[in-house]
């Protein structure tokens, strides 16, 4: 076979030898393929294609009898070539299908070729992102408004301004450079998880020590609401093995989220506990709980439940980060939510060996 015939036929010289046949390749594809003769009719269609399009009857129906049902629309149209978009439901919610038609050159009547593939999870995340850049926006425009009026109040009065005056001033300008920073962080790290050189430095170290640190990121937040913080700790339970700076981290956001989710002058609950080796630390919240259906994506980059959504500002990364973190240290995190229950975010965290382990005398 010359080179411009196996380009155009898509055959390979050796096809014969390894023994492929193209039938097989066809069944195989995850791809659905359909080919429908002149008049539109399907001719033939590959398992694939039955499963993607959730039909038991294909052969001799109108391939576009079925794209009408589920309402698709042309997202692209190149010469000839047809790039069609199209709903369908799957088992917990809607997909999207993308649907390339192309006609076959050579036969007559004009016989197409069309290939199905389910897109749904790079829709999603097309959505997701674009609504993060917004997000994105929003968020870092309150702290620097704040910023930008503080400063100008400041520039203003700052010598005739009394002294009490100035210092909340100056807290309120510290509470928005810090509200940023973490943002950024949290932009940081989310890129960084993403590109895979997300590192964490673990070394023995104190709870109740990390705990301490992560309050000045959350404190204000509880006040502002009126919330209180109620701590149980477990015997045996401050020294862990982790990264001190990206453990704070996870207190910060899960405590912050306990604050930013739970109602007003409500109890914020922190309790740790021994586990087979580990600690257990447990954050606990009343508030909107998360809809089952999606606990299993909290921890999706951007995702953010529709419970909270308009109500509370975030960007929906403090989760990832915390999972990263957490499974770095060889630790598990999970969420438990239900009406009646609330919302508990529970992570673990390897408990140091005993001196006298360490030292190799136990
Ligand atoms: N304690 C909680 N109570 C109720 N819902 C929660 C709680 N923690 C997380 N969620 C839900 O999980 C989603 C993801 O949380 P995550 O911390 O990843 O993002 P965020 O808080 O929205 O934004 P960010 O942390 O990036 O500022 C939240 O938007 C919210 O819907
Ligand atoms: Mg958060």
């Amino acid at each position: 076979m010359t080179e411009p015939e196996r380009r155009r036929t898509g055959r390979r010289a050796s096809d014969s030898i390894t023994g492929i046949a193209f039938e097989d390749a066809f069944v195989a594809l995850t791809d659905g393929i359909l080919i429908s003769d002149g008049h539109g009719s399907v001719l033939s269609a590959n398992p694939a294609a039955f499963r993607l399009l959730g039909e038991d009857k294909l052969l001799g129906r109108p391939f576009e009898d079925l794209l009408l049902v589920s309402g698709a629309i042309t997202v692209q149209n190149p010469e000839g070539q047809a790039i069609r978009r199209a709903w369908f439901p799957r088992e917990d919610r809607m997909g999207v299908l993308e649907i390339v038609s192309t006609p076959l050159a050579g036969s007559s009547p004009r016989a197409t070729i069309h290939t199905v593939r389910d897109v749904t999870a790079s829709a999603e995340l097309l959505r997701l992102k674009e609504e993060f850049l917004l997000d994105v926006a929003h968020e870092l425009r309150t702290p620097i408004a704040v910023l930008t009026a503080s400063l100008d109040l400041v520039h203003q009065d700052a010598i005739s301004m009394p002294r009490e005056e100035l210092r909340t001033m100056v807290g309120t300008l510290r509470r928005s450079a810090l509200r940023l920073e973490h943002l950024v962080e949290n932009l940081l790290d989310a890129g960084s998880i993403e590109a895979g050189t997300f590192e964490v430095r673990a070394a023995p170290t104190s709870i109740k020590a990390i705990l301490e640190d992560s309050l000045l990121f959350v404190r204000s937040v509880f006040d502002s609401k009126g919330q209180q913080l109620v701590t149980h700790f477990g015997r045996g339970t401050d020294r862990v093995v982790c990264d001190p700076r990206r453990t704070g981290q996870v207190f910060a956001n899960l405590l912050g989220n306990a604050g930013k989710y739970g109602t007003e002058g409500s109890e914020i609950t922190l309790r740790t506990e021994s586990a087979a080796g580990y600690v257990k630390v447990t954050v606990h919240n009343d508030g909107p709980t998360i809809p089952p259906d999606e606990l299993a994506r909290l921890f999706q980059r951007f995702f953010r439940s529709h419970t909270v959504r308009g109500e509370a500002g975030g960007l929906g990364l403090g989760l990832t980060i915390c999972r990263a973190i957490v499974q770095a240290q060889g630790g598990e995190i999970g969420v438990d939510s239900a009406p009646e229950r609330g919302t508990s975010v529970h992570f673990t965290l390897p408990k140091a060996r005993e001196l006298a382990q360490e030292a190799g005398l136990a």
